[in-house]
């Protein structure tokens, strides 16, 4: 015993990493489990994504050891949320720590790697470590087992494992899978596309081949020798950490009543800390107290008049409580409402989150902060109590009570809720429900309005109807101070039978009750909401005549098929995410091995384990600094200062840069594009919101950080003109940048012909695209090292790191060679690590160049969003003229640009909006393009840069013609694709020959195979069944048009044959390595020797440097893979023409030659074993088109406006694959990154132009519950293409276009939910059939208003008028 307490070196803060154990003797207390480990450990996997709880990538395994009962609990945390010394005595398993290349990977990186899951695998160790806890977890439960290949995993629960996890690259249909395919219940046929078996396969072969897995020899996640220590004391030296862990209500009581109230101020009450995420802090506190250590707060009591939680109990421990108590409970009633409270909770954030989220401690931010809480809303209607103890007095209020008080006094700590036990009436029934409505089901979104009702309903005598006896309706979310009773609606419902008039009086009143507060957004959707719930709750029992024995109340209804009751449950939250099997087809070919195999990608294994570096894992070398960005708030102003309200700086601030502290020989440049350039540092004046004004340099990534929050920037704007921020400002103020001859579109016939011959004209419609943010999983990073003779050395995250190389150089007045950019990968790039990605890099070589010290930087995600520029906004203005039969004949466009400060790359757009848009046959095409300068950031290229909206625009066009016309747009969308005839006169030699075009046969196709007939047929069906959901679904097509740029390659052969690749091209997790080492192997392998079957083993394509490979240019365009291959197979072919003789010479004297003796041969005939080629693609066939074709299906929900989508079917053409699994997940995610810009990504900005859509809170990219339900690909090989690399086509960027298939569905569903609004006389007779813009994205409150904000209001008026016809 003595030992041991020696050896926790006496209130030591010990835990283990990866079984490794760890005694920190200081720390500052507000350290973070995620920044110790990045900063002090090997242990880089765990990455930040946002440091909000809201992305996943930092999640890992905590495990807690309980002596008493001798159990480990094990569960994942958000690291960037996890005080270090909150996890004293706890053992952490990061994907480290389940294997790694050398003593072997898990079983589930193996599968992450072989299912094709992991791209640019920055959110891939998260995803492992998810994975893994829903493993254990599901081992220790007990379940038979059911297989011995397999976990007690369900498929079920690995669909949800990663629900609080985000992916920017995959579009997660390959990560479930691996998931999947650890469940007992998978059916092995319903996994997708993986490299461990082929199609037709027996069922046995292919689960023999899945890395095996042993759930009986499952990692141990707590090391004995903590176990051991653990039996000592686990209280930190409160002193030393200043941590204090009181283990008594009356210690606490003490500590709070010595501290005196201004002392709280200094001190932070904490639980869990998960709270930062939302309110991020800057002030640092001198104490810490913990209350998880006090038993009242920590313990659930079941008792005959409730279920009383502790206040630190986490969410999830309070589901399982919630859950198992209704086992205690007699009345069914009750037993339902706790497990309705415990599904609702459920949904609340993330698995991660929850599992260490306290009770107590949302309570606590939503009584004092307004937070928009679910708990509250839930516990609200079902009559909670709260517990409270304020130094010396203690109380039990309602919870009613507890939030109209003042904002909880910092020395009060909630005890614990008490959830009372509903009993009714003997002959009386309760009902309960609970809703939320938030932009994602389950993953990690903040509802727009939430709501629960309780009711008490008994029989109305004689009748079959039900009278109400007693009722609580609550009310939050919605932008109030707190959630609300709606006392006024309950009032009116009491003793009332419920038919439509008196539903009429209900939602009048609760319109007029829940009212947002001024400033919060969408007012009247979050108000609609609030009817629409309410409705639905009381319309079961309005319009239904239910056995009163039955289960039925209460019961579910099944929502897909909205029968049961006569009334559809309309509440989509209550469905959880179900992926169904989905279709992968791809041919793949040998003829050219291994080009054309779908092998796995290049270093996914590395990746899901973490070994795989970035720029941020590189260690900081001694003496770093660390950067941040002060960034404008203001448009347009002069800059007369920055300071710190304190005066002095903050902790840690080793200096400020400006632009004044560019060395004179320099240049203040921060990025630049063939177009122009951009400065690093505003001087005296700043030109937009967002723009970099200087750099902060302290001694940690978080001083340098909260200095850059914490500085105040005077600004001056007298005598200067207003900012430009609209396109029509530019417009009046004639400010545009210029769009080189070279890049200017032509137009296509003559407009005024065109529409002489139409019979029908819409003349100058309106439509605006909105920016996006890229969202790429790491955020801007570089990390400059000086070196000797006046040169740096920069490790850049980005797709150009040739023009970082020269930016770099100006920057500092430097020549060239004495700048080297190094780049290993990327963690996502999508454009926004192109041009975006130079500032970073530059700021760091200048702060390193100037303080003689080795500088990085990690951009916050917020200063990320606010300075990313991101996809261009525009405004389009069209006018098409078109034939009774929907041929178009003419269209004519005028376009605005948004383009921010800088040129950036913003002059390609228009022809890129061009080649996109002229995929059908305008007949004649003309219009008018200007590139706006605005004081905006400057938006750059983002994946599929143009083509996006040019694509879009010209299926909104169609749209809009057939709506005018009243014809299907299927039809119309057909009648105007074009023949090779018109392509070539739209495309010229872009065209290509007659077989290239192969969109006819796509379109064609995707029809049969996804059954787009019988499906349109089918929603026709559903539609006029049902009320409340309408489904749409629509095929598009696309076009996309791209461009191969000169790429350098060189091959390398070392001594015992195995091969070094260097290409211009960046792996940004596009597979470009993968491609690259397929077309070494097969170039090289035409030398034709013994050995050369296994070369791919062999290749290593290495990062890219900018002075070993010069000429590198952007990754971009979706073409970098294949000229960087093209570049490498000239390098090879050279090497092979070398080798030649050495064989042939060898083959006379041996018979047969092998691979390494070949090399050794060479290297003694003093061969050059290395060859490099600068790939110039032939201007004839530098262009080509690709093309698409998907078909999409959804359903909209009339009520909350919330889009499912149920299917997506895509063919894409690929030519002859280079890497049919790297080409499909490059499609998948591709598409989901559009359904994000179409239905999700909202980018909002302030009226200055500062971007608010600053966070995970605030900005929803697409997660695991938001992609298609069913996601069938089907990449079509077109066979040989003469001027294509080996036949292959582009897949990086095309396939994004596709997503507008999602959106046009969700129009053609809309469009029935208006007919039918318009038949409830919701809408006027012109209005319900005249065309409708669908504004992009399609979020809840845009498609439920355009589905009508008062459609209840509507319907429940239409049926009081005719009872018969609106039933
Ligand atoms: C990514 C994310 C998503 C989320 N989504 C949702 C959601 O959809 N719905 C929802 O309702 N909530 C949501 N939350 C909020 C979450 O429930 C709270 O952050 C959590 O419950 C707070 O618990 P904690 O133990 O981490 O508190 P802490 O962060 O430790 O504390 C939070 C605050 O409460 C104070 N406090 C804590 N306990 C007590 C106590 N017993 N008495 C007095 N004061 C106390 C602390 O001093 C601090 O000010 C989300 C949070 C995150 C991070
Ligand atoms: S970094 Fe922790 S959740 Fe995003
Ligand atoms: S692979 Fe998931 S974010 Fe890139």
């Amino acid at each position: 015993m003595e030992s041991r307490e020696r050896k926790r070196g006496g209130g030591n803060l010990v835990f283990a990493v990866n079984g490794e154990r760890f005694e920190v003797t200081s720390i500052d207390p507000s350290t973070t489990l995620l920044e110790f480990l990045r900063s002090q450990t090997r242990f880089k996997s765990v990455k930040l994504g946002c440091g909000e709880g809201g992305c996943g990538a930092c999640v890992v395994l905590l495990s807690k050891y309980d002596p008493v009962r001798d159990q480990v609990e094990d569960y994942t945390v958000n690291s960037c949320l996890t005080l270090l010394c909150s996890i004293n005595g706890c053992s952490i398993t990061t994907t480290e720590g389940l294997g790694n290349s050398k003593e072997g990977f898990h079983a589930i990186h193996h599968r992450i790697a072989g299912f094709h899951a992991s791209q640019c695998g920055f959110c891939t160790p998260g995803m492992c470590v998810s994975f893994f806890s829903v493993l254990l977890n599901a081992e220790k439960r007990n379940r038979p087992d059911l297989s011995p290949d397999f976990s007690k995993l369900s498929v079920s629960e690995a669909e949800k494992a990663i629900a609080g996890n985000l992916c920017r690259c995959t579009g997660y249909r390959p990560i479930v899978d691996a998931c999947k395919s650890f469940a007992s219940d998978v059916d092995i046929e319903d996994l997708g596309l993986n490299s461990f078996w082929h199609k037709g396969e027996s069922k046995e072969n292919k689960v023999n081949k899945l890395p095996s897995y042993d759930s009986s020899c499952q990692l141990s996640t707590f090391p004995e020798f903590l176990k051991e220590e653990l039996q000592s004391t686990v209280l930190l030296d409160s002193e030393r950490y200043s941590w204090y862990s009181p283990v008594s209500i009356g210690e606490l009581q003490g500590m709070l009543e010595s501290k005196g109230a201004n002392d709280m101020t200094r001190a932070k009450i904490v639980v869990s800390n998960t709270g930062t995420g939302y309110y991020k802090e800057l002030a640092s506190y001198d104490t810490y107290i913990d209350l998880r250590k006090i038993p009242e707060l920590s313990i659930v009591k079941r008792g005959s008049t409730g279920i009383q939680i502790g206040a630190a109990v986490s969410i999830t421990k309070a589901i399982v409580e919630l859950k198992d108590s209704g086992k205690d409970i007699m009345y069914d009633d009750a037993k339902m409402l706790l497990r309705k409270i415990a599904d609702h909770f459920d949904k609340i954030a993330s698995g991660s989150v929850r599992n260490s989220a306290s009770i107590g401690g949302n309570l606590a931010m939503a009584q004092r902060s307004g937070f928009p809480s679910d708990i509250v809303t839930v516990l609200l209607a079902v009559d909670a109590l709260v517990e409270i103890v304020t130094v010396s007095k203690w109380e039990t209020i309602t919870l009613e009570e507890f939030l109209e008080r003042p904002p909880l006094d910092s020395r009060s700590i909630i005890v614990s809720v008490k959830v009372p036990i509903w009993k009714q009436e003997s002959h009386c029934k309760l009902m309960f429900e609970t809703y939320r409505a938030s932009p994602r089901p389950l993953g990690n979104a903040l509802p727009y309005l939430n709501a629960a009702f309780l009711a008490e309903i008994c029989p109305c005598h004689g009748t079959d109807r039900f009278k109400v006896n007693h009722v609580r309706l609550a009310f939050g979310a919605y932008g109030t101070k707190h959630a609300i009773r709606a006392r006024k609606v309950e009032e009116i419902l009491v003793g009332r039978t419920l038919d439509h008039e008196v539903l009429q009086e209900t939602m009048k009143l609760v319109r007029a009750t829940v009212v947002p507060e001024d400033g919060i957004s969408h007012p009247s959707y979050r108000m609609s909401l609030a009817e629409a719930f309410l409705f639905e709750f009381l319309q079961m029992l309005s319009e239904t005549s239910v056995e009163f024995s039955g289960v039925g109340l209460n019961g579910y209804i099944d929502s897909q098929s909205g029968t049961g009751y006569g009334v559809e449950k309309c509440d989509i939250s209550h469905s959880p995410p179900q992926l169904l099997p989905a279709k992968q087809t791809i041919i793949s070919s040998s003829e050219h091995h291994p080009v054309g195999e779908p092998i796995a990608k290049t270093g996914a294994a590395l990746q899901a384990s973490g070994e795989a570096i970035f720029v941020d894992d590189i260690p900081s070398p001694a003496d770093c600094l660390y950067g941040a960005f002060i960034y404008s708030t203001k448009p347009l102003a002069r800059v007369t200062g920055v300071h710190f309200k304190s005066g002095s700086p903050p902790n840690g601030v080793a200096a400020i840069l400006c632009y004044k502290d560019i060395p004179v020989e320099g240049e203040n440049i921060g990025a630049r594009s063939i177009f122009g350039s951009e400065p690093l540092f505003a001087s005296d004046l700043t030109r937009c919101a967002g723009e970099r004004i200087a750099l902060v340099v302290a001694d940690t990534q978080k001083h340098a950080d909260i200095a850059a929050a914490l500085a105040v920037v005077d600004y001056d704007t007298e005598n200067l003109e207003p900012p430009i921020l609209t396109v029509e400002d530019a417009i009046e103020r004639s400010s545009f940048f210029e769009i080189p001859p070279f890049l200017n579109p032509e137009h296509v016939g003559d407009f005024n012909e065109g529409m002489a011959a139409a019979d029908h004209k819409i003349l100058s419609a309106e439509i605006r695209l909105p920016s996006q943010y890229y969202f790429y999983l790491e955020t801007q990073t570089a990390l400059a090292i000086p070196d000797e003779d006046n040169c740096m050395v920069v490790y850049s995250s980005i797709q150009a790191p040739e023009f970082a190389h020269s930016v770099v150089a100006k920057c500092l007045g430097v020549p060239a060679n004495n700048v080297r950019v190094i780049t290993r990968r990327v963690g996502g790039g999508f454009g926004g690590k192109a041009i975006r990605a130079m500032p970073t890099a530059a700021a760091c070589a200048l702060a390193a160049h100037r303080l003689h010290r080795p500088v990085r930087m990690y951009l916050n995600r917020k200063t990320d969003m606010i300075m990313a520029g991101g996809r261009h906004p525009m405004k389009i203005t069209y006018s098409v003229g078109f034939k009774s039969d929907g041929k178009i004949t003419a269209l004519h466009f005028v376009l605005l640009i948004n383009a921010g400060i800088s040129e950036d790359i913003s002059p390609i757009l228009p022809s890129n909006i061009l080649n996109a848009l002229k995929k059908y046959n305008w007949g004649a095409l003309s219009f008018d393009i200007k590139v706006c300068k605005t004081n905006h950031t400057s938006k750059s290229a983002m994946r599929a840069p143009g083509e996006l909206q040019g694509s879009f625009i010209a299926e909104a066009v169609i749209e809009h013609v057939a709506a005018s016309l009243s014809m299907d747009v299927d039809f119309v969308r057909n009648r105007n694709l074009h023949s090779y005839d018109s392509l070539t006169l739209f495309y010229k030699h872009g065209a290509g020959e007659p077989t290239e075009y192969t969109l006819p046969t796509i379109w064609d196709k995707v029809a049969t195979t996804s059954r787009y007939n019988q499906r349109l047929d089918m929603v026709k069906q559903f539609n006029e069944i049902h009320k409340w959901r309408k489904r749409g679904i629509s095929r598009v097509p696309i076009l996309h048009e791209v461009l191969l740029r000169p790429t350098p390659g060189k091959v390398s052969i070392l001594q015992d044959g195995s091969i070094v690749v260097e290409v211009g091209g960046i792996e940004l997790g596009q597979g470009l390595w993968t491609k690259v080492k397929q077309m070494t192997a097969y170039a090289l392998s035409l030398i034709k020797c013994g050995g050369t079957e296994d070369l791919l083993e062999k290749v290593r394509v290495i990062q890219a440097d900018t002075l070993s490979m010069i000429q590198g240019g952007f990754t971009a365009g979706s073409t970098t893979s294949e000229s960087s291959c093209e570049a490498v197979r000239i390098s090879c072919n050279m090497l092979v023409e070398r080798l030649t003789p050495v064989k042939d010479s060898l083959q006379q004297k041996t018979g047969s030659v092998k691979w390494e003796a070949l090399i050794s041969q060479a290297y003694l005939q003093a061969v050059n074993l290395s060859a490099s080629a600068h790939y110039v693609p032939e201007s004839t066939s530098m262009k080509y088109l690709n093309y698409g074709a998907a078909v999409s299906e959804v359903q909209v929900n009339l009520l909350t406006g919330e889009t499912t989508i149920l299917r997506s079917d895509i063919i894409y053409d690929c030519g002859q694959s280079l890497n049919p699994a790297v080409d499909l997940g490059q499609i998948e995610g591709a598409f989901v990154q559009g359904i994000g810009f179409f239905m999700l990504e909202e980018c909002l900005s302030d009226p200055d132009g500062l971007v608010t859509s600053d966070s995970t809170w605030t900005y929803k990219i697409p997660t695991v519950d938001t992609i298609p339900k069913q996601f069938n690909v089907e990449i079509m090989n077109s066979g040989y293409h003469q001027k294509r690399v080996l036949s292959s086509k582009a897949s990086g960027e095309p396939p994004l276009l596709l997503a507008a298939s999602v959106h046009c569905a969700t129009r053609a569903a809309i469009k029935e939910a208006r007919r039918q609004l318009a038949s409830w006389g919701g809408l006027e007779g012109s209005e319900a059939n005249s065309p409708f813009q669908l504004s992009v994205p399609a979020t809840m409150p845009v498609v439920k208003e355009l589905c009508g904000l008062h459609v209840v209001e509507s319907y429940l008026k239409a049926s009081l008028a005719n009872p018969s016809r609106s039933n």
